[in-house]
């Protein structure tokens, strides 16, 4: 349970830290909002993956009503189509923004986020560890502990609310 011990500190150390946005991270953040509010009237809270071109086209040929909404710019349609593909990641970037905040030592050098294996995650390559998220749950892999396996680390929401995100 040595990992359980190691987080326990990250988690003591965080609590001063703070995290800072990284550029993913903020355009997620535009994206969830300008989905909210262009699109959830008529989609719901969420829809699948759709990349910024399929958005174009669907406005293009007036789908539902869509060409109400031709003139979001290019910019916007890609903050939405990266949100779609991580409804998750801007939740999961402030986690590990904050992470390295914590423990820099650890979480070395500060990565970007990738999608890889149904995980959104970073690796660290000084250490080889790596932080991921998956439906909700944090995890924590240590590359040169492989015997450790992908360990649960908790929900992020729990997460989010212990580091005061
Ligand atoms: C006024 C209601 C309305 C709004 C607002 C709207 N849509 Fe749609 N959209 C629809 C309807 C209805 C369809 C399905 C039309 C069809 O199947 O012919 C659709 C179709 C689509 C499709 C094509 C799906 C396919 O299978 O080809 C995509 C992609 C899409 N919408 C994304 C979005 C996004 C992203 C936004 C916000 C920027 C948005 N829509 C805003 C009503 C809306």
């Amino acid at each position: 349970m040595r990992t359980h011990s190691t987080i326990a500190a990250i988690i003591v150390a965080a609590a001063c830290a703070v995290g800072m946005p990284s550029g993913q991270a903020a355009s997620l953040d535009a994206g969830k909002t300008s989905y909210n509010g262009n699109c959830a009237s008529c989609h719901g809270p969420l829809i699948a993956p759709y990349s910024a071109a399929q958005i174009r086209d669907a406005i293009r040929r007036n789908k539902g009503g869509m060409a109400i909404l031709s003139a979001l710019s290019d910019a916007e349609l890609q903050n939405i189509a990266a949100y779609l593909a991580n409804p998750n990641g801007n939740d999961s970037d402030r986690l590990f923004n904050w992470a390295e905040g914590a423990a820099p030592s650890l979480l070395s050098p500060r990565a970007a986020s990738q999608s890889a294996a149904g995980y959104y995650l970073r690796h660290y390559s000084d250490t080889n560890v790596y932080l991921a998220t998956q439906n909700g749950r944090v995890y924590y892999y240590d590359a040169n502990k492989p015997a450790n396996g992908v360990v649960d680390l908790g929900s992020i929401s729990d997460w989010l609310a212990q580091a005061g995100l």
